[in-house]
């Protein structure tokens, strides 16, 4: 495992219960967290993930670097061998996705991409009722995922359309079927440096509009910590996807609070949810050496092309079409 920060958390809880997978080896920059991690694991540290995958035999590595390194490490580890799991987004720019993806094909390993969402049941059954035509023609989808300002400081790294919006251009794409031909965005910042705020409208190839909004603008007194939203507008229905639901809700002195997420659930000593599926699928790939149908890197790296327009737009004013 190459980083292990914020979300290496949760990957590291899905190893302990996954079968028949063994933490070898990780690698991280902070000598503090590499040291704890490779004890409590039994485990090798290295400050260098390339002395890592140089010394180490390894069946595969988990990317977990920040959004701007996940390419070197991914291509390191893909000559050497490895199938790689690397989390959203693939990276950066197409021609660093299309490096990755030509060499996994090379080297005749897997790569995988962390589109998560694709696990959520909520968002499966959405996708079953478009494709099985009970909303007749789709016309608009409109997502919005806005997350805590408490981790802008920790994430403004990176434009947020490829840590927030990402997973949307990925859930529009993966529900219409249907490829991004033409966007527009308006991007702002509280700060004067990064946006911490992007609106865009994405025309799809099959008519279909679709509009994302991603801000890192929930307060810390708000009752949640995330707001995301997802409407998906037919001829003949309409699904409403809220998150969190209304389904779990604590009253106290401090107000009221949500806390529900499917993202992780613990029962006792066992975790469930759909990070845990993810993880899970792509360990029985890697055992079975078959590609995923669900989390294509082609899929990765076309939100990642989306992802490049919109931020252009952003920063242009100007529409900006994909060439097909
Ligand atoms: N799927 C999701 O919903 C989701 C949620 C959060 C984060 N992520 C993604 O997961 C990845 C990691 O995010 P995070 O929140 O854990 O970030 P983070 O900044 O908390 O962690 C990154 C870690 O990588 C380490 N690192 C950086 N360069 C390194 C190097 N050269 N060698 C070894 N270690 C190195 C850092 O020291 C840090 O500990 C990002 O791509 C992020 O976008 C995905």
């Amino acid at each position: 495992m190459i980083g292990l920060g914020r979300f290496s958390h949760f990957h590291l809880k899905c190893l302990r219960q996954l079968a028949n997978v063994k933490l070898v080896a990780v690698a991280e920059l902070s000598e503090t967290t590499r040291l704890e991690t490779a004890e409590e694991w039994g485990c090798a540290g290295y400050a260098s993930w390339q002395e890592m995958i140089d010394t180490e035999r390894l069946d595969v590595v988990i990317v977990l670097t920040p959004e701007m390194h996940h390419a070197e490490p991914t291509l390191a580890a893909l000559q050497a061998g490895c199938h790689v799991f690397v989390e959203k987004p693939i990276a950066l720019t197409e021609q660093d996705a299309e490096r990755m993806i030509e060499t996994a094909k090379q080297n005749n390993r897997l790569l995988m991409v962390g589109h998560v969402l694709r696990f959520d049941p909520r968002m499966l059954a959405a996708r079953q009722a478009v494709q099985q035509g009970e909303l007749g023609k789709v016309r608009s989808i409109y997502s919005r995922r806005n997350n805590p300002s408490r981790y802008f400081s920790l994430y403004e790294r990176t434009n947020l359309m490829y840590i927030l919006g990402i997973h949307d251009i990925d859930l529009q794409r993966w529900m219409t079927g249907a490829e991004v031909v033409e966007v527009f965005a308006r991007s702002s910042s509280s700060t004067g440096n990064g946006p911490d705020l992007i609106w865009a409208m994405l025309t799809f190839s099959d008519g279909t509009i679709g509009v994302i909004e991603n801000n890192w603008l929930i307060s810390k007194q708000s009752p949640a910590e995330m707001d995301v939203r997802m409407e998906i507008v037919g001829e003949e229905g309409i699904i409403h996807f809220q998150d969190p639901d209304q389904s779990l809700v604590f009253w106290n002195g401090h107000g009221v609070t949500h806390r529900a997420s499917y993202i992780w659930n613990e029962a006792y000593d066992s975790y469930a949810g759909y990070i845990f599926e993810e993880m899970k699928h792509f360990y029985q790939c890697v055992r079975d050496n078959t590609p995923s149908p669900i989390l294509l890197p082609e899929d990765a790296k076309e939100a990642v092309r989306v992802a490049e327009a919109i931020i252009l737009s952003s920063q242009t004013g100007q529409p900006v079409r994909l060439a097909p």
